[in-house]
């Protein structure tokens, strides 16, 4: 039977670099049936929610969803799509992997990192959220557990194994936030000794970040909490060439969610120039956790011959072109 995938366009941009990718899947030759479903300002404006219930079933029928970005209205009582559907499904691990092509703005040739980040806990828990009633204190909980780090931490080696990947760096602040930190840190050494074929290291966040920039070429497999990969992975996908070159997984126990790491982009929506980079990259992701390793490699040869060649590029990349050449040039490799 063939494998069916949810697939929600969204918002701005969304529609125009998904229709892009379905383009290039079909072409590779993947044979998926796509279920459609809506989230974001087109569901709302449709069905009067967010996220209706029916996109819930979906996401939880198929398993596999594919998504383009969504607008969270600002100001208006809703919270984030993407932090509803993280909690909902339990997507615990958020994979960001940059890899660099010649040919974009970027600043380095030979960068291939993997930030995987932990997606529920940490700073981005919401609990504890109060503002003091005069509005002088504000305070929030970070919550690690040994359960969430350890689940986090073995994913990242666990994917480091089966990716041939040969480093893991922990990244932390357990200097100052003993507790939180401390633990994550002291869970990531213990799971790191059950590795002996994959090389641990660690480093705290801030020496990370300018280490990042100076010598990015070091990295390999980052794991980290979920504010420091929030803030770590955009810095990467800038070592690569900005947003329009950045995929990401949501991974749970039974769902997995691929999408851009970046937003709705209404500044440049509806005029053909987003770059369809981010979300074809995403669907390799998809590919490769489906297990369909050759469809992927063959979509990424072609993806890096279009930036390498400078062959119908989009503008983030330094072209001249819009997001239906780039994908004709694409589809044209296929
Ligand atoms: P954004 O990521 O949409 O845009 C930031 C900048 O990057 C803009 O200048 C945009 O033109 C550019 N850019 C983004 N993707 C691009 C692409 N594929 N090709 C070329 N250029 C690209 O961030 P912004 O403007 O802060 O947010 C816009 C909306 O997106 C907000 O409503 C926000 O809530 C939502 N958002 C949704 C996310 C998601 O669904 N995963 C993630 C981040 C933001
Ligand atoms: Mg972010």
């Amino acid at each position: 039977t063939k494998q069916t995938i949810t697939v929600i366009p969204g918002d701005g941009i969304g529609p125009s670099i998904i229709d892009s990718c379905l383009k290039v899947l079909d072409k590779a030759g993947c044979d998926f049936e796509y279920e459609f479903a809506d989230a974001g300002l087109a569901a709302l404006e449709k069905h009067g929610e967010l996220v209706p219930e029916e996109t819930l079933k979906l996401i939880e029928k198929n398993k596999i969803t594919l998504k383009g970005p969504l607008t969270t209205p600002v100001g208006e009582g809703f919270t984030s799509i993407n932090v509803t559907l993280r909690k909902k499904f339990k997507l615990y691990a958020n994979l960001r992997p940059v890899l660099s092509f010649k040919g974009t703005r970027a600043r380095y040739e030979n960068i291939d990192i993997l930030t995987i980040r932990e997606n529920t806990e940490g700073m981005y828990s919401g609990l504890g959220q109060t503002v003091s009633e005069d509005g002088s204190q504000a305070e929030a909980m970070s919550l690690i557990t040994r359960e969430g780090a350890e689940r986090i931490v073995t994913f990242a080696y666990e994917t480091a194994r089966k990716e041939g990947r040969k480093k893991v760096t922990a990244v932390h602040k357990a200097n100052i936030l003993k507790s939180t930190s401390g633990l994550f840190l002291k869970v990531a050494r213990e799971v790191g000794e059950r590795y002996p074929d994959i090389e641990s290291t660690e480093m705290i966040v801030d020496n990370c970040c300018m280490q990042l920039v100076m010598n990015p070429e070091q990295f390999d497999v980052i794991v980290t909490t979920n504010l420091f990969g929030d803030i770590i992975s955009d810095l990467c996908a800038g070592l690569v060439g900005g947003l329009g070159m950045a995929p990401g997984a949501n991974i749970g126990k039974d769902c997995a969610i691929f999408e851009a790491v970046h937003g709705s982009a209404p500044d440049i929506a509806g005029k053909n120039l987003a770059n369809p980079s981010s979300v074809i990259l995403a669907s390799i992701q998809m590919l490769e956790y489906l297990g369909m390793n050759d469809k992927a490699s063959k979509i990424r040869d072609a993806v890096k011959d279009v930036i390498e060649s400078g062959d119908r590029t989009t503008r983030d990349l330094g072209g001249e072109h819009g997001t239906t050449d780039f994908t004709d040039a694409v589809l044209e490799r296929l």
